[in-house]
């Protein structure tokens, strides 16, 4: 009889042997968690299509912020939900904006142990949905939403952001950010550039977060966003980032685009984001409700994928009850 030379089950036979040689793990600090504020919002208001997660007040933000940095959460990167839209989104830049407002909120409340984030975009603002300046036949406008971008960026700086996400996907955003920034004293603020994301149904649920519909332009953003068929066009797009000088680049979403974060992990040296979406927690969340796989376990197994195949840190909605049960 023959016996196999090496036994590899040898190391899986206790929870400590096995633990010993895990090559990964997640923590809470490798966590941002993505949080909607929502200017006419007097309770905090459930969204059915992402359960645990809510549309917050200014004040139920600030209590969540709190309760994350207890629960050793890194990061929080805010959406805001303004009352006014308007075709190129003004309330995006409004100093007195919902977003401006919670972050000198969250400014006031943390010190430096918390990354305190905004989403850099227009389409919460704009009363198409699109992320920026429609122009007459319906496509977005590169160049002129550029403008507005930087508008955006200065507004959430001079409210105290720790760092801005640039995640409306017009070419060259990273870099006229980048000047903005630099132009009016604000260079030691960092950019997460939004650097490879695609055009994804699995953002459906943050639509209905966001109060999103987007009207014209097909009612998608195939003009702007990626391809999910390309991966080789993913590494150009963080490639001009970083030549731009994005601080953290980032591939959306995460589980089915696992060969473009390890792809990106193989050739850049940037700290590496992958954002778990709306849609990828539902599907989790959903399936889990029906007793059709194991929550807890699977939400684990995900973002462990997620970690194994070269992100850094992890945008996720699971961010919460990670650090508070499943860590
Ligand atoms: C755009 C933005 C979107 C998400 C994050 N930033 C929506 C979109 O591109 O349509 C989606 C996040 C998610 O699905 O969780 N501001």
């Amino acid at each position: 009889m023959t016996f196999p030379a090496r036994r590899l089950r040898r190391l899986r036979r206790t929870p400590a042997l096995r633990r010993l040689v895990a090559e990964t793990t997640v923590t809470p600090s490798d966590l941002i968690a993505p949080l909607f504020v929502r200017e006419d919002a007097t309770e905090p208001q459930p969204i059915i299509s992402l359960p645990g997660v809510v549309q917050h007040t200014q004040e139920s933000l600030r209590k969540e912020v709190n309760e994350l940095a207890g629960l050793g959460i890194s990061g929080v990167i805010l959406f805001g939900l303004p009352t006014r839209k308007d075709p190129v989104g003004s309330e995006a830049w409004n100093p007195d904006g919902v977003v401006q407002v919670a972050l000198r909120n969250l400014r006031d409340d943390h010190g430096s142990e918390m990354a305190i984030i905004a989403d850099l975009c227009l389409d919460e603002y704009t009363d198409h949905g699109h992320c920026g300046v429609v122009t007459d036949d319906g496509e977005v406008d590169n160049d002129a939403t550029l403008e507005l971008y930087q508008r955006v960026a200065l507004a959430q700086a001079e409210a105290g952001v720790d760092m801005v996400g640039p995640s409306g996907m017009m070419d060259g955003q990273v870099g006229a950010i980048r000047q903005a920034l630099d132009a009016n004293g604000h260079e030691s603020l960092p950019i997460m550039a939004y650097s490879a994301k695609y055009a994804s149904a699995e953002y459906g649920p943050f639509r209905e977060a966001v109060d999103v519909t987007i009207s014209g332009g097909g009612g998608n953003r195939k003009g702007y966003q990626q391809d999910p068929a390309n991966a080789r066009e993913a590494m150009a797009e963080v490639e001009l980032d970083v030549a731009e000088g994005a601080d953290i680049i980032m591939v959306k979403p995460a589980l089915a685009y696992l060969d473009v974060i390890a792809a990106a992990r193989a050739r850049f040296d940037l700290p590496l984001a992958a954002y778990h979406v709306s849609g990828e927690y539902a599907m989790l969340k959903a399936a889990a409700a029906n007793g059709w796989v194991d929550g807890d376990a699977t939400a684990v197994e995900h973002l462990t994928a997620i970690k194994r195949a070269g992100a850094d840190l992890i945008l996720t909605y699971l961010a919460r009850e990670f650090a508070e049960t499943l860590y």
